[in-house]
């Protein structure tokens, strides 16, 4: 397995360019199966994530081939089956975008669903409830989600939990269902709005995502497109933090400043400078730190919230503040995996139930670590970058999921880490 060698201590420095959202991609690219024809999608970020899905599509019978600028070119016309076993999806939770797909194109879906996760039970009942809204049929039987309808209508539905899935997974079987729907209390992150974008961009009529209540008119005849996904904000997010914890000055490029506001507005409070600006071609935005931050507290919410995905690189980097900081984890159970992890390099934190309480100390030591999950293994990183001497951090098939070229692009900022193979 591999892993990687990081030498800690060294300021980052000098600009980074943020890749295409992973959180966006694993829904559009399941989504193109609503459009019966081919699609292009740029701006893909390479990782283990879209590697898998590309895998699954390609099994389902798909043509998918890849453009000589490393777009993705997705031809669903020649998709034999509605089944996706479990082989195929356990190393991909985002699979369950592929019931909505297939629900809205061909009435049918069978999912096997990985399990729960290190970070808390990830139940699906609210996709569920959706797509039963519509008329669907569905069943758990054995680890598989069977949805069937004979069809689809367009109905009101109320999610009793803001949940970024649920959202757009009725978004995909809604374009398949015949009149509208009406979706309340939904997810407003970016990725939400980027998907709709890309639906919209095929012929369907979704409208007011982005807000809490997105009406889609289905039944439309989708047609293909190119589309190009929105820059990654937890991606741009992880480097901002890792900017002000090794108390550097970067440049990150290629990003949509509103969707970091939490973030630009909490790393200020630590202390840390944070300019935005536009560069003419595009925004960029400055993080730059010169000493020790000060404590904040922290409570995770949905967009425009603070992401529960920078919950934990954000833990890493109040770990060396002066004074107490409180982070309240709201959106999963159990996202405190780092935080035996951060304890063995010198940090004080004391866990009571969702909220961690970070006593800051002066300074980070190096040692080994093991990433539990995606973020996990991204805070361990920051941890490591920041701290004195050497880590090894272990698991690091978890970050090849969600960051693109994340090694190359922190060793171009001067940090000193290795992959080891
Ligand atoms: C998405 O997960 C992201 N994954 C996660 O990113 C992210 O942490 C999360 O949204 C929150 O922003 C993808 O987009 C692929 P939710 P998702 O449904 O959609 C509860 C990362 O590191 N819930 O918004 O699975 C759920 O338990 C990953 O990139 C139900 O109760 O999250 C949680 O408490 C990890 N019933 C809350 O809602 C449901 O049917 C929000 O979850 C669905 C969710």
């Amino acid at each position: 397995m591999a892993h990687y060698v990081i030498n800690g201590g060294h300021r980052l420095e000098g600009s980074v360019t943020i890749s295409g959202a992973k959180n966006a991609a694993v829904a559009i690219i399941p989504a193109v199966i609503l459009a019966g024809e081919s699609c292009v999608v740029e701006n893909l970020p390479q990782i283990e994530d879209v590697r898998i899905l590309e895998q699954i599509l390609q099994h389902m019978g798909a043509n998918v081939e890849f453009t000589a600028d490393g777009a993705m070119r997705v031809d669903p016309r020649r998709i034999n089956t509605h089944t996706v076993t479990f082989d195929m999806v356990s190393r991909l939770r985002a699979s369950y975008y592929l019931l909505g797909a297939m629900l809205g194109r061909y009435g049918h879906a069978e999912i096997a669903l990985p399990g729960g996760c290190s970070i808390g039970q990830r139940p699906i009942d609210q996709h569920i409830k959706g797509m039963r809204a519509l008329g669907a049929n569905v069943v758990i039987e054995r680890g598989i989600v069977k949805a069937h309808a004979e069809k689809l209508t367009g109905a009101e539905i109320y999610l009793d939990v803001v949940s970024v899935g649920a959202t757009i997974n009725i978004m995909l079987a809604a374009v398949g269902a015949s009149g509208q729907t009406i979706i309340s209390n939904a997810a407003k992150e970016p990725h939400v709005v980027d998907v709709a974008n890309f639906l919209n961009m095929m012929g369907a009529s979704v409208k007011g995502a982005g807000t809490d209540v997105i009406r889609i008119q289905g039944g439309r005849k989708l047609h293909g497109c190119t589309y190009a996904i929105i820059p990654d904000q937890i991606e741009a997010g992880t480097f901002m933090i890792a900017a002000a914890a090794t108390r550097g000055d970067v440049v990150i490029n290629n990003v949509i400043p509103t969707h970091l506001e939490a973030i630009s507005a909490k790393l200020m409070e630590s202390g840390a400078q944070v300019i935005e600006g536009d560069d003419g071609r595009e925004f960029f935005i400055r993080v730059s730190s010169t000493g020790r931050p000060r404590a904040v507290n922290i409570k995770t919410l949905p967009y425009p919230g603070f992401p529960t995905d920078l919950q934990q690189p954000m833990m890493a980097y109040l770990s060396m503040a002066a004074g107490n900081s409180f982070i309240v984890e709201n959106i999963f159970e159990d996202r405190f995996n780092h935080v035996a992890e951060l304890q063995r390099m010198g940090a004080n934190i004391t866990l009571n139930a969702r909220t961690a309480m970070i006593e800051g100390v002066e300074q980070l030591s190096g040692a080994p670590l093991f990433a539990t999950d995606l973020r996990a293994g991204a805070a361990l990183i920051v941890a490591a970058l920041a701290a004195e001497g050497m880590s090894s951090v272990h698991n690091i098939e978890y970050v090849d999921r969600g960051y693109e070229y994340f090694e190359q692009k922190l060793r171009a900022l001067g940090a000193d880490i290795r992959r080891v193979e």
